[in-house]
């Protein structure tokens, strides 16, 4: 059952779409559509703007063809890696804007039932697609699946979380008495593994939104990012998109932690060194102190904007 109305509040969404530079009638993709915030700011700003819009998450479009049915919008339930698969068809190839806004929606965080969040007791899916087939992986096959230091290379290299292994290994130990089928069974293994008091004081901290993360915060966002492989996703779809952009186009990316930062950090250099490109903003761009009071999901966005020189 499809909600109409999103819940997502969109980060930086001035910044983003003045880093655009756009003019009446421009072709701009919103590669990343989730509420819709981005495409609906441009539709107002820009009413004469036509908008290719991708979402790998079938409910997130569903909503915005709703929304949006007077429109100049074409939806594309599909991965943003695929963007050549439409552009080569759609308004001869050539866009004027890129907005990638990454990561998750609070519609899918809070309310798809699809195991985003470790407050919740959902099955452990974590894919962004909504019906996910036998052939994609899920955090179940993951947890259930994957060998101890794959687990740990994962929990270590995209969680960042320094208990990597001590997880790992627990998680290995549960399964040999039972499968792991739900977020609250991955949380209690992580609290198992780690340290006692940290767990206590970061779950609390957690509760009452006071600084530093809860102590799952890292395990999860390891483990989706390797389901969803978001980070080949980002460096394929940053090329591709690259690759359609019209002279003088420009990509605005928002990041939400550092493996996906250094990853457009180093694309735009690439695309600076190679002369096809240059950084508009050389300092990272950051929500002001008064969008994160208003919305703490805010706090760790950076947005990055490139423009294509010939
Ligand atoms: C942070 S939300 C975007 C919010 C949107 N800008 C707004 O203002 O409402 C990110 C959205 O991008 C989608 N997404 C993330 N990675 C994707 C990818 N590789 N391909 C297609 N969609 C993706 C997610 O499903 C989610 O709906």
């Amino acid at each position: 059952m499809i909600k109409t109305e999103s819940i997502h509040r969109t980060v930086l969404l001035n910044e983003a779409i003045k880093g655009l530079n756009l003019r009446n009638g421009a072709t701009v993709v919103d590669a990343t559509f989730g509420g819709g915030g981005h495409s609906a700011e441009i539709c107002k700003k820009y009413p004469g703007t036509k908008i290719i819009v991708f979402d790998q998450d079938r409910s997130a479009l569903e909503r915005g063809k709703e929304k949006f049915k007077d429109r100049d919008i074409s939806f594309y339930n599909l991965n943003f890696r695929d963007l050549d698969k439409v552009l080569e068809k759609e308004n001869g190839g050539k866009v004027d804007g890129i907005i990638f806004d990454l990561g998750l929606s609070s519609d899918q965080l809070e309310d798809c039932g699809r195991g985003f969040s470790f407050m919740k007791d959902e099955p452990l899916l974590m894919t962004m697609k909504e019906n996910p087939t036998k052939e994609d992986v899920t955090a179940e096959d993951v947890v259930n699946t994957w060998g101890e230091e794959s687990l740990a290379d994962i929990i270590y290299g995209y969680g960042e979380e320094k208990q990597a292994r001590r997880i790992a290994k627990e998680i290995v130990e549960f399964r040999k008495k039972q499968e792991i089928k739900t977020t609250f069974d991955l949380v209690k293994i992580i609290e198992k593994a780690i340290p006692a008091r940290f767990a206590r004081a970061s779950a609390r901290r957690a509760r009452f939104r006071k600084g530093r993360i809860h102590f799952a915060t890292k395990t999860f966002q390891a483990i989706r990012i390797a389901v969803n492989d978001e980070l080949g996703a980002l460096s394929e779809g940053l090329e591709k998109g690259f690759n359609f952009l019209k002279k003088d186009g420009r990509i605005s990316v928002i990041t939400f932690h550092s493996l996906e930062d250094r990853i457009v950090k180093k694309f735009y250099k690439n695309k600076e060194e190679s002369g096809e490109g240059k950084r508009v903003n050389k300092k990272i761009i950051v929500p002001s102190e008064s969008e994160v009071k208003n919305n703490p999901r805010a706090r760790s966005a950076k947005l990055r904007v490139l423009e294509k020189i010939k």
